[in-house]
């Protein structure tokens, strides 16, 4: 996307929003890491805004007001994973509720909505939210929550996040939730789209260097956050303060990154559409993507993810994952380097076979983090892992 714009004042905010100095009395230009446990209170029951770390702490707050800065959103609770933030936000439904789920999604996610929340009593539909009109026959009246993911993990689908919200919209009490991991907050904005809340594995680009687990929720409601706020604190789900000045520092770069990893992570798209040795590559940014449309409509940009499939089967993803030397075979995503995986058979696993057969995640399908290395480099070390694959 030739020419794209980002979000007014993205990387100034990111930089300064909670940061100010003249928060603690040092004037530190960094804010200071606060480890304490617990505050002390000059009356019982009179404290300065902190009582007990699980309930507050002084780093956790600079993070999340920087947070909802970037999501445009009136608040942001953190919390210890990805998966605890979702473990939070379904906590707001009662027994006896149902969901309704983009069915790709990634396998942690499943896997807790499959084989946690169910025996909570609540009800899980896995619905193919890239066309909104599943969304609306899948509707029942004890619909309370909708959870996207866009672009999901691994086979990169859209779901027109506005749309989505119209319909849920037109019943009482239901909220749209939206796992925007995939882009970021520098390339996506949910609640500008009409979502009630935004959800990050901040663990991805957000703190971007592979060195935090952590997780975001972050929306405008104030309802919705007291709630959420309540539940934070009484399930307990909290980061620590170190990782939360890790990912406060993650922050200061992410539009750097972010470009650079868009800029590798197309022409690593281009590079294997072009290949021999490739059956089908999926980016959003290709015009070759079913929903590039929507894509250049929905998002700023994109990130380093790009999924293929290789020519043949498990012997040749195999062998080309083996044979990589930059990229690193792992899960997760989102670092600064790059990461190679195969979803069939790790990040995926859970999710029940004869799904995953549905959903096309195949012994072929092949996912990249494009990192933030030398383009050349990058290209260099796909082309030799696919000719060591099919010589
Ligand atoms: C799209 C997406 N959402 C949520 C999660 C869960 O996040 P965490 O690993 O931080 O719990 C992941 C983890 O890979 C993910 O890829």
């Amino acid at each position: 996307m030739e020419g794209t714009t980002t979000f007014p004042h993205f990387a100034t905010d990111a930089i300064h929003e909670g940061q100010e100095p003249e928060q603690w009395n040092s004037m530190a230009v960094v804010p200071p890491i606060s480890l304490a446990a617990t505050f002390k209170q000059s009356a019982p029951g009179k404290h300065a805004g902190f009582e007990y770390g699980r309930s507050g702490n002084p780093t956790r707050n600079v993070l999340e007001k920087c947070i909802a800065s970037l999501e445009n959103a009136k608040h942001c609770l953190c919390f210890a994973s990805g998966l605890a933030a979702t473990t939070a936000i379904t906590h707001m439904l009662n027994a006896g509720d149902h969901i309704i789920s983009m069915d790709d999604l990634y396998g942690g996610t499943n896997r807790y909505f499959n084989k946690v929340a169910k025996r909570l009593n609540l009800e899980t539909s896995f619905v193919d939210c890239t066309d909104s009109a599943n969304v609306a026959k899948a509707m029942k009246p004890n619909t309370k929550m909708i959870w996207i993911e866009t672009p999901t993990n691994p086979t990169l689908k859209l779901v027109d996040i506005k749309e989505v919200c119209d319909i849920a919209h037109k019943q009482k009490d239901v909220f749209v939730a939206v796992d925007s991991t995939f882009t970021s907050s520098y390339f996506q904005r949910p609640l500008d789209l009409g979502a009630d809340i935004v959800m990050h594995s901040l663990t991805k680009y957000m703190n971007g260097h592979s060195d935090v687990i952590m997780g975001a929720a972050a929306l405008n409601n104030d309802d919705l956050h007291e709630r959420l706020r309540f539940l934070q604190n009484s399930i307990g789900c909290v980061p620590s303060p170190f990782d939360c000045y890790l990912v406060n520092r993650g922050l200061k770069t992410l539009h750097l990154r972010m470009r650079e990893h868009m800029k590798n992570g197309l022409a690593v798209a281009k590079f294997l559409e072009q290949s021999p040795r490739v059956d089908k590559v999926v980016h959003p940014g290709l015009p070759s993507h079913p929903q590039h449309e929507l894509a250049k409509r929905q998002m700023k940009g994109f990130s380093g993810m790009v999924t293929f499939f290789i020519k043949g089967g498990i012997k040749e993803s195999e062998t080309f994952l083996k044979s990589l030397k930059l990229f690193t075979l792992a899960e997760s995503l989102g670092g600064f380097e790059s990461l190679a995986e195969h979803p069939g058979i790790m990040t995926h696993a859970s999710v029940p076979e004869d799904h995953r057969v549905l959903l096309g995640i195949n012994d072929s399908l092949i996912r990249l983090s494009v990192g933030i290395e030398d383009l050349e480099d990058i290209l260099a070390d796909l082309d030799q892992a696919l000719k060591a694959a099919i010589p």
